[in-house]
């Protein structure tokens, strides 16, 4: 059962910056205890990144593992981030997993409005994201169509890669752009110091997953990358 405040997460207005742990650093040895950790020390929901080994060069998780932490986790939000060639064929198994919002990339080979009606129709919000080397005119049509606005500051595949900040000018523009019920993430190499830069350029959705699962303090973290 989804409750109301974990539904509208990223449909409704803007706020405080949200922290979103990317569950890729976490122990899966341990998994579901490493969610829960990070969820009672201030994170605001959990980000999984699902990847096809074509997209990019590494395979990661399906809906099978977002089911075990919906099972798990019953009312955290689940972000899922579909680095894929082909997201449509998941987002129903996706809903039907526990996902919340699924974001798809705008250089996938799908069409991106018709990808976001499926999302709505599924019952989850929509994210589109963007690679750092490609062109923002691919992304500036389609923003209005989507609750969430993903921007990645490191070449999607792997965590622990260093922040890109030439991106920061993407989210600018889209800072500029977007309605205030929609959200701009920031994916990628965010860590206390970076996140600030994240924030002051209008982001307010951040997802981390080296910074707060490969040290002890994963509260610590979360409040310094929040800003609070
Ligand atoms: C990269 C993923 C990211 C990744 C972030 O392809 O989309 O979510 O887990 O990892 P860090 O925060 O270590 O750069
Ligand atoms: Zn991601």
């Amino acid at each position: 059962m989804v409750n109301s405040k974990m539904a509208s997460l990223f449909s409704a207005a803007r706020s405080m910056p949200m922290v979103a742990p990317s569950i890729l650093s976490a122990d899966f040895g341990i998994l579901a205890d490493e969610c829960k950790a990070v969820m009672d020390q201030g994170a605001d929901l959990l980000h999984l990144d699902v990847m096809d080994g074509h997209f990019v060069p590494n395979l990661s998780m399906g809906p099978s593992l977002c089911s075990a932490v919906r099972n798990h986790l019953p009312s955290t939000f689940l972000d899922v981030h579909m680095m894929v060639t082909n997201p449509g064929a998941f987002i129903v198994p996706f809903a039907k997993a526990g996902a919340n919002n699924f974001t798809v990339h705008v250089e996938c080979d799908e069409d991106p409005i018709e990808l976001a009606n499926a999302i709505h129709e599924a019952g989850m919000t929509a994210g589109l994201a963007i690679k750092p080397e490609t062109d923002f005119g691919l992304m500036e049509p389609l923003v209005e169509s989507f609750d969430l606005l993903l921007v990645m500051s490191v070449h999607p595949g792997f965590s622990g890669q260093a922040f890109i900040p030439e991106v920061l000018e993407t989210t600018k523009r889209l800072d500029g752009m977007i309605g205030p019920n929609q959200h701009i993430q920031m994916d990628g190499g965010v860590d206390p110091e970076t996140g600030l830069l994240c924030r002051e350029a209008g982001c307010d959705v951040l997802v981390s997953a080296s910074a707060i699962f490969k040290q002890p303090d994963y509260g610590r973290t979360i409040e310094l990358i929040r800003g609070s």
